[in-house]
């Protein structure tokens, strides 16, 4: 196994990704795409899935190297987002559109300011966010979701730490995003996400389901970021960005939980979240795809072990490397940051 060293060959693929909007998110890969980049580029192939997409990150990285691109995550959130910027063939919101948006309360809905008072934002901010949907409600394809990438996008950078755990404002420590109004950093978030949308050719597609309900036919190359089972802790996203899963579906359909101070969403049940769920998880997984070249991220504390992913991964492919990303989360809750210094592990599976 040989620790990876960013290549130059793929250094105009990496300069378009850069700009790719950031939300701390938990288990992103904005780091490691530059190293995924240069093994995607040893490999011969023309239709990729994302699997586990989050950010989006990693399958605007395949979009930008031209590939057949489709993302799929079981978060509303995530899948809206992949839709914005890697399904949308080149729509993006033009000034009249971001007026729109910013003209009064069409319909009088209040949601979100009765549900949140006193929680995450000043009252401006759930009257601004209850207004913009109204608005947002009547657009067209790509142009709703980009506006509704971009109120999540607003929304998570002003909460510190990126998540909606906390609802007091005990860790404001006065940074520019906490004081700007969300009406400003949905500004900013409309010219991040309209800057980074293109068309590369393909017909690109988002997905919004369990991985386990994936046809695998369809994909030539598939890369798994699935959770990582934490040997403690746990690594909920639900629990963690809530308030997003809520705001890209104005909480349609969604049960909150009453009885939490956070009011945040029922927790999806993932295999990919325990110890005793997980090695069966990645088993089905590798299963599932093995008919598709595997590209498998998995982080160094994680259970299971990288000799026991070697051990799944060889039970359905002849084939397996795999390489080591010094990689230090720019993610942290208090357990997390004692796990910061931990390696990235890329499995590639023929
Ligand atoms: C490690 S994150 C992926 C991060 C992503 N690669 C990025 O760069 O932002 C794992 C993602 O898997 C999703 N997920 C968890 N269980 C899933 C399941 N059973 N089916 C589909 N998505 C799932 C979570 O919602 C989360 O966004």
């Amino acid at each position: 196994m040989a620790i990876l060293e960013k290549s130059v060959v793929t250094e105009n693929v990496n300069r378009k990704i850069e700009p790719y909007p950031r939300l701390r998110y938990m288990g992103s890969k904005y780091k490691v795409v530059p190293y995924l980049v240069d093994k995607f580029a040893e490999i011969p192939f023309e239709s990729a899935l994302d699997a586990f997409s989050g950010s989006g990150v990693v399958g605007y990285a395949l979009k930008v190297m031209g590939k057949r691109t489709t993302s799929n995550d079981f978060l509303n959130f995530s899948s809206t987002v992949a839709k914005a910027v890697i399904e949308n063939p080149g729509v993006t919101l033009d000034p009249e559109d971001v007026e729109l948006i910013l003209a009064g309360n069409v319909d009088g809905r209040d949601f979100i300011q009765r549900t949140f008072e006193g929680l995450y934002f000043p009252q401006e901010d759930h009257e601004f966010l209850d207004s913009a949907w109204s608005n947002i409600e009547g657009l067209p394809v790509y142009k709703k979701e980009l506006a509704i990438a971009a109120l999540c996008l607003a929304s998570a950078r002003k909460q510190p730490r990126g998540v909606f755990t906390i609802t007091t404002f005990r860790y404001d420590d006065g940074r520019r995003n906490l004081r700007l109004p969300l009406r400003d950093l949905f500004l900013e978030a409309v010219e991040e996400y309209n800057s980074v949308v293109f068309d590369n050719g393909q017909k690109n597609k988002a997905l919004c389901s369990d991985v386990f309900d994936i046809d695998p036919a369809d994909y030539d190359l598939v890369y798994l970021d699935p959770p990582y089972a934490p040997p403690k802790d746990d690594n909920c996203y639900i629990k963690r960005y809530h308030f997003l899963e809520g705001l890209s579906v104005y909480w349609r359909g969604q049960k909150i939980l009453e009885n939490t101070k956070t009011k945040k969403l029922e927790k999806r049940f993932t295999p990919f979240s325990y110890k005793r769920t997980i090695k069966d998880a990645l088993r089905e997984l590798v299963h599932q795809f093995r008919k598709s070249v595997i590209v498998l991220s998995y982080s160094s504390n994680s259970v299971p072990s990288k000799d026991e992913i070697l051990e799944i991964i060889r039970e359905e492919k002849q084939h397996v490397e795999v390489h080591e990303v010094p990689h230090v989360y720019s993610f942290g809750t208090h357990s997390a940051a004692q796990r910061r210094k931990v390696s990235e592990y890329i499995f590639i599976a023929r």
